[in-house]
């Protein structure tokens, strides 16, 4: 199939907004920015959409979606029962990068729930996102738009480079800001649950909510055959072809340590300052300090590291406070939680 290339720069641009809302609508798949990454859109209601996301995007079967709404309105006939927790959530961060697990209405389809009892549901606060879905008038089920296992899309380029020829159409809306997955936080715990680190930081939870549990599977590697409570979180994912390693250790010593690995095949991913201690080609990810600069550039940095052909690609662990737990979170799995420690 041919994939149209859409450009929609404001909310107010009506007539491609109807075009884009007509695929959706008829069934089809288009890729959305929203402000954390891309996202691949069907109708959430229309099974056999649904069904076309996991074919195009190569995805296991047991790993749910997201359901995608632009008003709390639509909010109630998803869900069997929205529990004080998830109104006072919805309230601090709705519009915007909050993923809630709730008890699933009959309408949801399996291909959506993958079984399981509870749907995931987000409202993303970018403009065109919420203008899409508006315009549609359906809920929208929208994985991150990158082939399963790679590294999440922040750009319209990044969709096109994995989706040409699978997807009808592609609405390029400029650079996604956050650059990270949404948040996931499950209602159907006591306490809450931290299933995803996001741009919703756990702190941030906290604030609202008092006490929020982290799932294991956040930092954690599950042992074999272990059931994940997010099943997302089992697979190997965000990962190049390059092999990752997390570096933990003072600049000298990772610098040290870079040295064991042929030059021109190595990429270092590290912070602002950082570059002149390696000999190697170097990504800054922003200052140490700046967690919002790493989440933005994360995703780009380890899609770089293919398109160049590099083998290894050794990173500075970010530390595991406000978005840099989102960070780490993703890193951890494209380096299949390899961690050295190099002091
Ligand atoms: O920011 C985002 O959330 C992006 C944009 C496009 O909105 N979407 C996204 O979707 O990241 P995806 O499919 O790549 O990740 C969804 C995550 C997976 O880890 C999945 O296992 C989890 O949410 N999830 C979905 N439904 C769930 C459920 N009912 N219970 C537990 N986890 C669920
Ligand atoms: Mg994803």
């Amino acid at each position: 199939m041919k994939t149209e290339l859409l450009k929609i720069d404001s909310p107010q641009d009506t007539e491609n907004l109807r075009r884009a809302a007509e695929v959706l609508r008829r069934g089809g798949l288009c890729g959305i920015p929203t402000e954390t990454v891309y996202g691949l859109a069907a109708n959430a209601l229309d099974e056999t959409a649904v069904k076309k996301i996991f074919a195009a995007k190569g995805r296991p079967q047991d790993n749910p979606l997201i359901v995608h709404i632009s008003s709390t309105d639509e909010l109630p006939a998803l869900v069997r029962e929205i529990p004080p927790e998830a109104k006072a959530l919805a309230a601090a961060f709705w519009p915007g990068p909050l993923t809630m697990v709730l008890p699933k209405a009959d309408c949801i389809p399996d291909a959506v729930s993958c079984g399981l009892d509870t749907v995931a549901i987000r409202m993303p606060s970018h403009p065109i996102a919420n203008a899409i879905i508006r315009t549609a008038g359906i809920p929208l089920a929208a994985p991150s738009a990158n082939t399963s296992g790679k590294p999440s899309p922040t750009t319209a380029e990044h969709v096109l480079h994995d989706m040409d020829g699978k997807i009808d159409m592609i609405v390029d809306g400029g650079a996604c800001s956050v650059g990270v997955e949404s948040t996931v936080v499950t209602l159907c715990t006591a306490p809450p649950r931290l299933l995803r680190p996001g741009g919703v930081t756990l702190e941030m939870l906290r604030d609202v909510l008092g006490v929020v549990d982290v799932d294991k599977a956040v930092l954690g590697e599950l042992e074999r055959g272990e059931k994940p409570s997010s099943p997302g979180m089992k697979y190997k994912h965000y990962s190049p072809d390059a092999d990752v390693k997390l570096i933990r250790g003072s600049l000298a010593s990772f610098a040290r340590y870079a040295q064991t690995f042929p030059v021109s095949e190595t990429l270092i991913l590290c912070f602002d300052g950082e570059e002149s201690a390696f000999a190697n080609e170097t990504i800054p990810l922003g200052a140490a300090a700046d967690a919002a600069a790493h989440a933005q550039r994360i995703f780009r940095a380890l899609r770089d590291a293919d398109e160049r052909g590099f083998k290894t690609v050794l990173v500075h662990c970010p530390d595991d406070r406000g978005v840099d737990l989102a960070v780490l979170n993703r890193l951890l799995r494209a380096a299949a939680f390899q961690v050295v420690d190099t002091e």
